[in-house]
């Protein structure tokens, strides 16, 4: 049932991160009814020190000049990497790289034209998860010193801090976390760097982005619990988004040779490598331990919302689960799937489809529209243009983008154009939850 009809959606209680306390009296934005204030919460971008780094790898993540195409080409997808070896003259793999990756004026010309009042940027995939024994062990850089990954996401996250001090009021960030197997031995190390994300040194930091590799074992390894403890009292959100998708086999041998582009991966990959990360971290009881963890699932929370069900209905046929209960050894959650949906999780409404943000509404139950953050994903799914004459997005087209115009419809064609549900969506929950408050002085949109 689309929530359009609901007078009264239920609002989930004030939560957002403990950074910054905002100045007495000060009073959170409020959408107006009928011009609502924008908020773009995934919304990613490359800093001068991540690109430094993509430049000087041999082995994915990397970025590669081809003969014959002018701009440096991003190399991400696992299912690229076998293309890397015998790549076509006229379709090499990854992407070409535009200034909408990596400069801050061509993020703010995007945000104009789509009137975007607010963005919380956040490094796009694969973070520094190639400091780190990723799913595709050719990726794996092992022999990296932990002071070097520190050093590095210390880096990226002042990079991000700096570019939202030179727009105040319109630009905050999600950091990344220098992840690596030895992270545990390195504790203090990242004790520190996290914690100084809510001080003043980190004024616009909102929470951190993570894949959904962790140490190299995944989100449910024990050994991210005192990550997880630690964010949880820092009331940091996690923004987990997917990165590595699905096994390019699954998609059978004519995607292994690139003839369906990204699609797969992308479209169908990424959403189950969100649900089956949230499902891993569900069943290994992390949410039972950290209660008041929060976690904002990107792209409306990939297949997760219309899977949830399913999730509890195999657990409650699970026999060895079963078993394990009576034994006394675990195998239960305290709260079902869907409980942890309307509690811990959060979505943003990157989803491009009716049915896929009613989805993503209801995995919210009562609170669902109050749950729900808008995003563009941007720059990723550029309009494509004429380019260099390759005709595969080699330049952007001039026009709107699609993950704006496309998502934004989906908004106002569920919960009413100007309605007060639509501006929630639209800016006004991310305001709330993620404490996006006007600074002095800071600029107009
Ligand atoms: N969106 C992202 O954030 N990353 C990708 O690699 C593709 C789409
Ligand atoms: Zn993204």
């Amino acid at each position: 049932m689309s929530s359009k009809n609901k007078k009264n959606p239920q609002k989930p209680s004030q939560e957002g991160p403990s950074n910054p306390t905002p100045p007495p009296g000060e009073q959170p934005t409020q959408p107006k009814a009928n011009k609502p204030i924008i908020v773009d919460i995934h919304t990613h971008m490359y800093p001068p020190s991540y690109i430094d780094l993509l430049q000087s790898r041999t082995t994915i993540p990397l970025l590669r000049s081809f003969p014959g195409h002018p701009s440096p080409r991003l190399v991400l997808l696992p299912s690229e990497l076998p293309l890397l070896s015998h790549p076509s003259p006229s379709h090499p793999p990854g992407r070409p790289l535009t200034e909408s990756y990596t400069s801050l004026d061509a993020k703010i010309a995007f945000m104009d034209k789509h009137s975007i009042s607010i963005s919380v940027l956040s490094l796009a995939n694969p973070w520094l998860d190639f400091f780190s024994t990723s799913p595709d062990t050719t990726t794996t850089t092992t022999t990296t010193s932990p002071d070097t990954i520190n050093a590095a996401a210390i880096k990226i996250n002042t990079e991000f801090e700096l570019m939202c001090q030179t727009h105040p009021n319109r630009l905050y960030f999600f950091a990344v976390l220098p992840l690596h197997p030895t992270t545990t031995t390195n504790l203090t190390n990242l004790t520190e760097i996290v914690s100084s994300l809510t001080t003043s040194t980190f004024p616009h930091c909102r929470g951190i982005i993570l894949g959904t590799n962790g140490l190299g074992l995944g989100l449910d390894d024990p050994a991210l619990d005192p990550l997880f403890h630690l964010l949880q009292d820092l009331a940091l959100p996690i923004f987990l988004h997917p990165h590595y998708g699905l096994p390019n086999q699954v998609f059978g041998p004519r995607a292994e040779r690139g003839e369906y582009g990204h699609v797969l991966a992308l479209a169908l990959g990424f959403p189950m490598e969100t649900a089956v990360a949230v499902g891993r971290m569900y069943l290994s009881g992390v949410f039972d331990r950290f209660p008041r963890l929060k976690i904002i699932l990107a792209h409306g929370g990939g297949a997760l919302p219309v899977l949830a069900g399913r999730v509890e209905s195999c657990l409650r046929c699970d026999g060895f689960l079963y078993k394990m209960e009576k034994e006394g050894k675990g195998g239960r959650m305290e709260r079902s799937m869907g409980e942890v949906l309307r509690s811990q999780v959060f979505l943003d409404a990157v989803v491009y489809s009716e049915v896929g943000l009613r989805a993503a509404i209801g995995a919210g139950g009562e609170g669902g529209v109050g749950r729900l953050m808008f995003g563009t994903d941007h720059p990723f799914f550029p309009p494509l243009g004429e380019g260099e004459g390759e005709g595969e997005g080699e330049g952007e087209g001039e026009g709107q983008w699609g993950s704006v115009v496309v998502n934004r419809e989906a908004v106002d064609g569920v919960l009413g154009e100007g309605s007060e549900e639509a501006g929630m969506v639209l800016g006004g929950n991310a305001i709330r939850i993620l404490n996006l408050r006007e600074e002095e002085g800071g600029e107009e949109s």
